[in-house]
């Protein structure tokens, strides 16, 4: 499996590009009972066909941790307990579901030296995050993105949430981006003194965070580390509310098997079941009415797999949101469109589903769906990036 920089072969690609094009051109599916529907529909959870499945990912518990400061001003929080041992709670939290992007995240992470002298020699023109491409590329292309929405919610002593943070790569470009003043210049007349906290679920990737990437003589000047820990991004429970100057996520790492059909097998590398689901939502746009009568299950099975997806981004993101201050950006960096809409990438939601859930207030984020602004990826160019302001 390749992750993140998405390469998954010709002609399947060359299938799904036509067949994606064709639903394009007519503009409509079919749902289950056989009414056009547009494509955005398809996606929603207002679909008939995707309204009465009850998700199997679960939202965390609530759990109120104080919000306390150390004498620097840090903010202070204990992770939780390694999951496998006695004390740990991972039962509750979703993270089995994931269990074959753990394998690829943690190769990744592996290459990543542990010598800081070494790392801060070579990280600029090595591959970041497995994408085949380097740090100075993706740092390029985030650039107009992050410039534009960072730089304004934070200054010196802000605290700044990673969700998912891997290595700490994009923590650590973030910051860079901020200190050369936004805009990829160099003068080091920006912003410093921003405090960075995550967590990631792959326990060797936080370690390299912590001892390497964003380690004191590392990580870029006149900023600090805090807390980083080994946990789910669909349960923060060890984490204060209310507590941060800007949350953002790199990338939501979609729900992979929604259908569980792969629950014996989590490292599983083939979505073979779930291709076939697509051809036949694809099919359901032919003109032919035997052959629509046949895809009724397709498209059913969409149905759930769109609203297991809504599910999952839904209580991903509310754990940012519930984590960030009253009124500050919930930020979501690359995010996927559907399977069946874009194969060639993992997974994800349109568009529209940020607004709806903004407005509806599905998954409790008390989000402004005013404040909702998105800017097409550069890097992905499938991909979007969403920015948020949580209501004051
Ligand atoms: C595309 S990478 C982002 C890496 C990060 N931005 C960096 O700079 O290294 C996605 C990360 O999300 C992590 N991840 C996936 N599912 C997760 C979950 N449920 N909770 C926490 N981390 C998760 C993966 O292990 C991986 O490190």
């Amino acid at each position: 499996m390749e992750i993140h920089g998405v390469t998954k072969g010709g002609m399947k690609k060359i299938v799904a590009v036509l067949l994606f094009l064709a639903l394009c051109v007519n503009g409509f599916v079919l749902n289950r009972r056989f009414n056009t529907v547009a494509l955005s529909d398809l996606a929603s959870s207002s679909s008939s066909s995707a309204t009465n499945h009850t998700a199997t990912t679960t939202a965390p518990t609530t759990t109120t941790i104080p919000l306390q400061k150390d004498n620097d001003g840090k903010i202070v929080f204990t992770c939780p307990p390694p999951s496998g041992s006695s004390d740990s709670d991972s039962d509750s939290t979703n993270s089995e579901r994931d269990d074959g992007f753990e394998k690829d995240y943690t190769s990744v992470s592996r290459e990543i030296t542990t010598n800081q002298t070494e790392f801060l020699a070579t990280f600029r023109t090595t591959n970041y995050d497995a994408w085949h491409k380097s740090y100075n590329t993706v740092k390029n292309g985030s650039t107009a993105f992050k410039s534009k929405y960072y730089p304004k919610y934070l200054q010196n002593g802000s605290h700044l949430y990673e969700s998912a943070c891997g290595i700490g790569l994009n923590l650590f470009m973030t910051l860079e981006i901020l200190q050369e003043g936004g805009g990829g210049g160099t003068s080091g007349d920006g912003t410093t003194g921003i405090t960075v906290y995550g967590n990631e679920y792959v326990p060797e990737s936080v370690e390299k965070a912590r001892d390497v990437v964003l380690a004191e003589g590392v990580i870029p000047s006149g900023n600090q580390q805090g807390t980083i820990c080994a946990g789910d991004s669909t349960n923060l429970g060890h984490v204060p509310s209310g507590a941060f100057d800007l949350v953002y996520t790199g990338y939501v790492t979609p729900s992979m098997d929604l259908l569980g059909i792969h629950t014996d097998d989590p490292e599983y590398d083939d979505m073979t079941e779930y291709d076939e689901i697509c051809s036949s939502v694809w099919r359901s746009n032919s003109k032919n009415e035997t052959a629509k009568e046949h895809d009724w299950m397709g498209n059913h099975l969409w149905g759930i797999m769109v609203q297991k997806q809504r599910d999952w981004y839904g209580i991903w993101v509310g754990e940012m949101a519930r984590i960030a201050k009253p009124g500050v950006p919930v930020i979501i960096e690359q995010v996927s469109l559907p399977y069946c809409v874009e194969e060639e990438d993992w997974g994800g939601v349109i568009k529209e589903f940020w607004y709806e859930s903004a407005r509806e207030n599905t998954y409790g984020w008390d989000i402004d769906p005013d404040s909702i602004e998105m800017m097409d990826d550069t890097i992905h160019k499938s991909r979007y990036n969403v920015f948020m302001l949580k209501n004051i």
